[in-house]
């Protein structure tokens, strides 16, 4: 089949390359000139483990083509995939503007007795497909009423295992009831739902809200769990013991349990958002989300109180390494990244931070310049900081060399957001080590 991916980002690029490696011929288009030409040249613009493999064999079979030019991708294709960004407007509302806009743009280009499916697969507000279909029928110069189906097709791939979520996804939503689209989309997905699987077929609105309500109630999860966190070090309790104890209870499941610095990315804060003011306008206060975004923001400093105790309020002067800089492992996506809001109160308490994380460096040098510096490698970062704090739990964090830290480290003192280290270890070790919803350690030997 031939398809055309309008935005090429996380989302566009991942879903472009799968079904360019089912065998289809994909042109993603982009108006980032840059971004196009450095895909071209066969060069991968994020980090998504396993991608790069796929993107170079589809790329060099012909199979996955890049351009800025809308009109000469989208002739040929039979599918239009809308991969395009849907950021909080003013009022946290999804803005929908560069939907809206590529959808006029399709009004343009779409003719009679060419049948096409468009397909939005960002995240988007219930309503949204009807608004692209009337978008494009007031676009276009003639009646092309019959000639294109507008279907909602939400996304749920998660960045750091993006390849795995798309080429076996648990489930494919399908929000339309036009039959020539359910066709074409069966067809389409066919090859990823091999294993049974479900492609559930349903009408927009419901495929739109399934977005939204799987990140909200994923996003709920956690911050639960961050609660409980801070219960735990208020009573006494250890956050590991209760987590292992409600998540091996089958309703509840193990998953998404793990406290921490809150959520971050590009999709969780937005998403939690944009459905408290759909529901506002509809005329409901979602009471359980807007508690959920007032938990994480809050969530997301929640180590700064732990560090102006430890210091005695006076960190002007102090050095603090910094692990991990992307929203999670496994991503260099450094959205609403939970380590930005940290550094940023480090700095704005006039102290000064060493930075480092395996794929997230490029991205934040761009944003934070000359504020902060950035190692070479994680024990470049601790050389004469007073703390080492710890905002992601990248893989190769988790069994550092300890006696290299202590001898880096001015004071054997560590922050750790995700709970990396064990307990008695740390005790044994003797730092003073502080974590999330677990027993302070404070002795230092
Ligand atoms: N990132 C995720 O993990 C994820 C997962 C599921 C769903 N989503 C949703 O998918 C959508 C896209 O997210 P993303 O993370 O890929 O965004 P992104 O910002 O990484 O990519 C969007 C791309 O669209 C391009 N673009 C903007 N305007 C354009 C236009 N007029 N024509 C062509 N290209 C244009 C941008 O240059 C950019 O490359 C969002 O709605 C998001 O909520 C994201």
């Amino acid at each position: 089949m031939k398809i055309t991916v309008v935005g090429t980002g996380y989302v566009g690029l991942v879903t472009g390359t799968c079904f360019a490696e089912t065998g289809n011929t994909v042109t993603c288009v982009d108006i980032d000139a840059k971004k196009v030409e450095k895909l071209s040249a066969g060069q991968i613009t994020i980090y998504e483990p396993g991608l790069e493999k796929l993107f170079l064999r589809n790329q060099k079979e012909n199979r996955l083509l890049f351009t800025t030019n809308l009109e000469d991708a989208f002739h040929e294709a039979q599918v239009v995939f809308l991969a395009l960004p849907t950021p909080p407007g003013e009022d946290g509302s999804a803005d929908l503007k560069y939907i809206l806009g590529v959808a006029t743009q399709l009004g343009k280009l779409i003719q009679p007795g060419n049948y096409k499916v468009i397909i939005d697969k960002s995240t988007v507000p219930v309503g949204t497909a009807d608004k692209v279909r009337d978008t494009i029928l007031k676009a276009a110069s003639v009646d092309i009423s019959d000639d294109f189906d507008v279907v909602s097709n939400p996304e749920f791939l998660r960045e750091g295992v993006a390849v795995d979520d798309f080429m076996k996804p648990d489930r494919v939503v399908i929000g339309t009831s036009s039959e020539r689209a359910i066709k074409i989309l069966n067809e389409l997905y066919a090859p990823f739902v091999r294993q049974g699987n479900p492609i559930l077929f349903m009408d927009e609105r419901s495929a739109e809200l399934t977005k939204y309500a799987a990140n909200s109630f994923l996003a709920v999860k956690i911050s639960f769990m961050n609660e409980i966190a801070r219960l735990c070090e208020l009573l006494g309790a250890d956050v590991d013991m209760v987590r292992r104890g409600i998540g091996s209870d089958d309703r509840i499941g193990k998953r998404f349990l793990f406290p921490g610095i809150g959520y971050g990315g590009s999709c969780f804060p937005k998403d939690v958002q944009a459905l408290v003011q759909s529901s506002i306008e509809a005329g409901y206060s979602f009471r359980i989300l807007e508690s959920v975004m007032e938990v994480n923001k809050e969530q997301k400093v929640i180590l700064m109180p732990k560090i102006l105790q430890h210091f005695n309020h006076e960190l002007k002067g102090k050095k603090f390494a910094l692990w991990g800089l992307s929203f999670k492992p496994n991503t260099d996506d450094i959205r609403e990244a939970p380590a930005f809001d940290i550094i940023q109160e480090l700095l704005y308490h006039g102290a000064s931070v060493s930075a480092f994380d395996p794929e997230a460096m490029n991205n934040s040098r761009q944003v934070l310049g000359n504020a902060i510096e950035f190692a070479e490698t994680p024990y470049h970062a601790l050389k004469d900081a007073d703390a080492l704090v710890i905002a992601t739990e990248w893989n190769e964090f988790r069994t550092p060399d300890f006696e290299k830290i202590q001898e880096l480290l001015k004071n054997k003192v560590i922050f750790d957001g995700r709970n990396l280290f064990d307990l008695t270890q740390m005790e044994n070790l003797g730092f003073h080590y502080e974590s999330i919803g677990r027993r302070k350690l404070s002795s230092t030997k």
